[in-house]
Formats: C-alpha cells, structure tokens, sequence
C-alpha cells in the first residue's frame, strides 16, 4: 500500500482562472484522501494518505446494503499569511461518534480523527481557495465496508476523508432563500435516527427537494412527524427565527441534527448579548418572524427570503439579509477566516 508524507506543493495555480462568484458547491477530485480500517471488534489500524480514487468494496458491503454509514463535514481556510484553520473539527469527532453508537459501529479517538483531518487538508493544501474566497471542504466518511448478508453490523469498518474546494452552497451566493414547507414527507421520527449524521436522512429529502426545485423553492423545510406543525430542520441546514431580538431554534430531541455551525452561532449570539431559546418553533411563528436564517458547514449562516406553507407565502426583509443573520454570518465567518480574534478557543490553526 501506498504511504505517503503529506505534499509540500502549494500550487495554489492549481485554482487560477476560477470564477470564485459562481463557484458553488461541487465535487472537485483533489490529490490525496486519507484512510483507517478496523475490525468489528478489533482497534483502528494505522492511517494513510492515498491518491484520491475510488474505493474497492464488497458488492455485501453492510453500508451499500444496510446504510451502515456516516459522515461529517468541516471546512479548512487560508489566511492571507498562508496559515490554514480548521473550524472546530473536535465537534465532528465528537458528533461522528454519537453517530457510531447509533449505528452499530466502531467509535474513533478524537485524536486520530484530528489526525486524520490535519494529514488530509495539508495533503491537499494547494486546492485550498485564497483568502475570502470559498474554502476546503472536508468530507469525513464512516463506513460500513466488510460484506454482510443476514442483517448484522458490518465485519469491516473503514474511515476515510477526502476534500473538495468549495464556495457558497446556494445559489446566488449569500442571497436569501426561498423555502417549502412540507406537510406530507418527513425526514426523522421520535426514536429514528434524524440526530446523527447517518447517510440514510440524506437520500429521502431528494424527492421533496428535487420537486421543490422544480417549482423555483432553494429548498425544503421539514416539520415534525408527531404533529406534523413543529418546524425541525431544512435538508441540509439547521433554522432559526428572529422575533423582538429573540432568537428560536428547535430544541433538540433526537430528531433535528446538533449542527455544529448552530451550536456555534447560539454561543454567538449569546455573547453578543441576544436570547437565545432551544424550543419547540411552531410553523406558524415563523410566518411572522421578522427574520429567518439557516445554519450548517455547507451553507454557513445563510437568510431565508421568503418561506411558503400550504397556500402562504410570506416574505421577510424586502429580500435583503436580515439584521440578525448578517450579524452573526460575519461575527462567524470572520472568526472561521482569521480576521477575528478567536475568543472562544474554537479554532485549530495547522501551520
Ligand atoms: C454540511 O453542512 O456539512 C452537510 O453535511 C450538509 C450536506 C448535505 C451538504
């Protein structure tokens, strides 16, 4: 097997001529991925960086099967001395973890998995984007990859990361976004598994986004699947509402993903001296919300537009980012890119 010491070359050329504006959030193959295996039963073994390829997989595989998978993601950015800093990554070890406990798999040290991170994002430094111009997208994988046929955790586990530059989800960049709400389809049950990071929540909402879509919504909006009125998160992205200089966001309860980014921005915004309120959010407040916005790693801090239930469309700030949203998205960003001082200790600087 192939090792390999993570690459000194920083040719950042390798992103010249990019229309950074228009870049989006896409798959760009870059040079190296980092993987780790173990045993059901058994200790992780030694990592190692690899060309970035595909994988070679049992066709029993328990995560082609069964789903037996996870994943996270996290962002690397690069300063205008050339550092790279990573946001928080601890929180993904962390999360992952939860997430392998849900689902039957091996959890894996913190410390590797930071390890693992930093051996990934310096081995694809040059396809970090410049400052303030998008960002390294990190895509830790959790896997179920020995072949199974009774229905059984997986006699093989790999771990794996590869990386993608990336600009801003949405199109449009930071423009608001237009939400549905759906009333028929739901992404998680009380006792499921909407609260970890399980490859399985992520196919079924293509359906309702891709339908949305094709009306001209950005995305969708999901309720709860008790009451059906609870808003819980958007396909990929936490939500909050802004009412007096309140903030809401739903309270967690196994159903809605503990985003990183919404934990981050509740601490934010409870040191800019906001309330800040983990509650059951009902739909219809959010109809008179004087603002609305989304959080998540892929997204960011990014507003909503305008949100439309059954038959209501209602709008929020004439289409311009609300007061809120724009606060808190350059109170994080600007700590996520190092133009901040990092006060609250989030941030791993790799250089
Ligand atoms: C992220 O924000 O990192 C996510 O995992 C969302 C994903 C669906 C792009």
């Amino acid at each position: 097997m192939l090792v390999l010491s993570p690459c000194v070359c920083d040719d950042v050329d390798a992103l010249s001529g990019i229309d950074w504006e228009n870049f989006g959030f896409g798959l760009r193959p870059t040079d190296f991925m980092y993987i780790i295996k173990c045993k059901r039963g058994g200790e992780w073994g030694k990592g190692e960086l690899q060309p970035f390829g595909n994988l070679e997989i049992s066709p029993a595989a328990a995560v082609l099967n069964y789903g037996q998978g996870l994943f996270e993601g996290l962002k690397a950015y690069r300063t205008a001395d050339d550092s790279i800093l990573l946001f928080r990554p601890e929180e993904n070890a962390m999360r992952l973890n939860a997430g392998a406990d849900r689902m039957s798999m091996p959890s894996l040290p913190v410390d590797t998995f930071l390890h693992a991170v930093k051996q990934a994002v310096l081995a694809n430094r040059r396809w970090i984007p410049p400052p303030g111009k998008g960002s390294l997208y990190i895509r830790p994988l959790l896997i179920g990859s020995g072949g199974v046929l009774g229905l059984a955790p997986a006699p093989e586990f790999t771990f794996v990361i590869y990386v993608s530059p990336v600009g801003c989800y949405f199109k449009g960049g930071l423009a608001p976004i237009d939400l549905k709400v759906e009333s028929f389809y739901h992404r998680a049950a009380p006792g499921g598994t909407g609260g970890v990071k399980t490859i399985g929540n992520y196919a079924p909402v293509l359906k309702t986004q891709l339908t949305a879509k094709g009306k001209g919504y950005s995305d969708v909006l999901y309720l709860d699947a008790v009451e059906n009125k609870y808003v819980e998160e958007v396909s990929s992205c936490n939500i909050f509402m802004v009412k007096d200089n309140v903030i809401s966001t739903p309270e967690l309860k196994g159903t809605i993903l503990p985003g990183v980014t919404r934990k981050s921005i509740i601490e934010l915004a409870h040191s800019r001296g906001y309330e800040v309120l983990e509650r059951p959010v009902d739909v219809e407040e959010l109809l008179v919300a004087d603002e609305v916005f989304c959080t998540g790693t892929a997204v960011v801090v990014n507003p909503v537009g305008s949100i439309t239930y059954e038959s209501r469309r209602v709008k929020y700030n004439n289409g311009e980012v609300g007061k809120v949203a724009q606060e808190l998205y350059e109170a994080l960003t600007s700590i996520q890119m190092g133009h901040a001082e990092d006060k609250m200790g989030w941030i791993v600087q790799l250089n």
